[in-house]
């Protein structure tokens, strides 16, 4: 029984706290598996097709990335609706991070929403259940989109992330680059009159710049669609942070007053 438990610990210790299958499986020897061979394979054929177009990247690990990101863009040119679009995410497999995770986390709720919120990965609540914003941080955002008169249903809610990183780690800028063509296409379908970035990750992602969330929240930026349709963007801090930094809240709340005003002047 101790050492079971000893066992426990030490898989909390270094970051374990999902079970994401029942059979155990080498991660990182995960190509010599036998199921994934032929992912493995599938994915240097796409690498193969992609070479020709594309200026070769200087790592194999570059041009795989590089090849995933050209299939993801491919895979949105297919999809002219949100369903199709989920669908598609559902089966993409050139993000490594949907092998880990129990669930695809695709946006949730009014698929014409005014405002769309944009996250940064599902957590492990979101994993579970496969929706985004569900826990902790999910209650809060409610809670403050309840201040300014919205609703959770009325907003559509998603991330930049598709997938749940390993014990909520970091996404890598590869991670996060192979999964922005999603996005981006969940943006154009959506089409919403503004947009809340939750957190310094997803503002720098959706606005491709390094700036700091600090310096980021509380105005309004454009984001600008692949067709140059210009969409308000206000950033502002995650509700993660907030029930770590309660004393931030006042700012969060400027925040979505400065954005209940932008939607009544639209
Ligand atoms: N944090 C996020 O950024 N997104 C979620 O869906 C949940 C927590």
């Amino acid at each position: 029984m101790e050492d079971f438990k000893e066992i426990l610990n030490w898989y909390i210790l270094t970051g374990v706290d999902e079970i994401c299958g029942e059979k155990s499986c080498d991660w990182l020897n995960v190509a010599k598996d036998t199921q994934t061979e032929n992912k493995a394979e599938k994915r240097s054929e796409t690498l193969n097709q992609t070479a020709t177009t594309t200026r070769p990247a200087t790592t194999l690990l570059a041009q795989e990335n590089a090849a995933a990101c050209n299939n993801a863009k491919e895979i949105c040119r297919q999809a002219d609706n949100l369903e199709k679009l989920r669908k598609l995410v559902e089966n993409f497999e050139g993000c490594s991070l949907r092998f880990s995770a129990n669930s695809t986390v695709f946006g949730d709720g009014n698929p014409e929403a005014e405002v769309m919120i944009i996250g940064e990965a599902p957590g492990a609540d979101e994993d579970r259940e496969g929706r985004p914003f569900v826990g902790r941080s999910g209650k809060l955002l409610s809670k403050m989109l309840e201040t300014i008169g919205l609703k959770r249903e009325d907003c559509y809610i998603t991330n930049v992330l598709s997938w749940r990183p390993p014990g909520n780690r970091t996404p890598t800028d590869a991670e996060v680059a192979v999964c922005l063509p999603f996005l981006r296409r969940q943006i154009e379908l959506v089409a919403p009159k503004v947009i809340l970035l939750l957190g310094g990750s997803a503002a720098n992602a959706v606005l491709e710049n390094n700036d700091s969330i600090s310096s980021l929240r509380g105005h309004f930026l454009n984001y600008v669609t692949q067709d140059g349709k210009e969409i308000p963007a206000l950033a502002s801090f995650h509700p993660a942070y907030l029930l770590r930094t309660s004393t931030q809240k006042a700012k969060a709340w400027s925040d979505f007053m400065k954005l209940q005003r932008k939607l009544k002047e639209l």
